[in-house]
């Protein structure tokens, strides 16, 4: 198996950030895409983490104009295939399993962003096929000077470091060659969703979409 490159390059080059969602309420859901794509951040992640958390994908997928929504937090197959289902244009996984990488061959159309954290993870999913993959979790790990480390001998595969990233550290992350963006809750984390701060998450948007 490939990874469709094309596709998931589509999603890492649209904005500088993924947005990393946790979100239960479909309703609140699509005002905050909106706001996010508002922003400049057309590519999102809804992490499989609350009950609704499908019914929020679906729902921003249906009604969101000019949102890429994708699943995150998915650990298996059966999270992969209803992740599709709902309308998810891509799925990343804090890590990798056997079982994930077969379901990514089952649904080559939606792609699979794979975790990994070190060289050793880093080289067995390119030998599976993965070029693109998510440093995670990006700053316990090991950080910009980690990543920086696997440039040159790894040179094949880039990264969406996420995992500790903030509008203080992006930088140090986005400037390195094998980096394509980087993900973070910090543009709209689960206290601003329910507080439905739709301008302060446009606002945070706007200042991540420039970096
Ligand atoms: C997560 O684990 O929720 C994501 O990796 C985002 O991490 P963050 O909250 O440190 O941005």
């Amino acid at each position: 198996m490939t990874q469709d490159i094309e596709r998931i390059e589509a999603v890492m080059t649209a904005a500088p950030v993924v947005p990393v969602l946790i979100v239960d309420d479909p309703k609140k859901a699509v005002p905050m895409a909106q706001a996010l794509v508002k922003g400049g951040l057309p590519a999102i992640e809804i992490t499989l983490r609350t009950n609704n958390a499908l019914e929020c994908i679906k729902a921003v997928a249906d009604e969101v104009e000019g949102a890429m929504v994708g699943a995150g937090t998915v650990l298996d197959h059966k999270q992969y295939e209803a992740a599709v289902n709902a309308g998810s244009t891509f799925v990343v996984s804090p890590g990798a399993t056997d079982a994930l990488i077969n379901a990514a061959a089952d649904f080559q159309h939606v792609p699979l962003l794979p975790g990994s954290s070190s060289a050793s993870e880093t080289m067995r999913l390119l030998e599976a096929g993965f070029q693109r993959q998510k440093f995670f979790p990006a700053v316990p790990a090991g950080g910009a000077p980690f990543l920086k480390g696997l440039a040159s001998p790894l040179a094949a595969v880039k990264f969406c470091p996420t995992g500790g990233v903030s509008l203080s550290n992006a930088q140090e992350f986005l400037k390195l060659p094998n980096v394509l963006c980087v993900g973070g809750s910090w543009i709209a984390d689960a206290a601003a969703i329910e507080a439905e701060d739709w301008a302060g998450i446009e606002a945070r948007a706007k200042d991540a979409a420039a970096l």
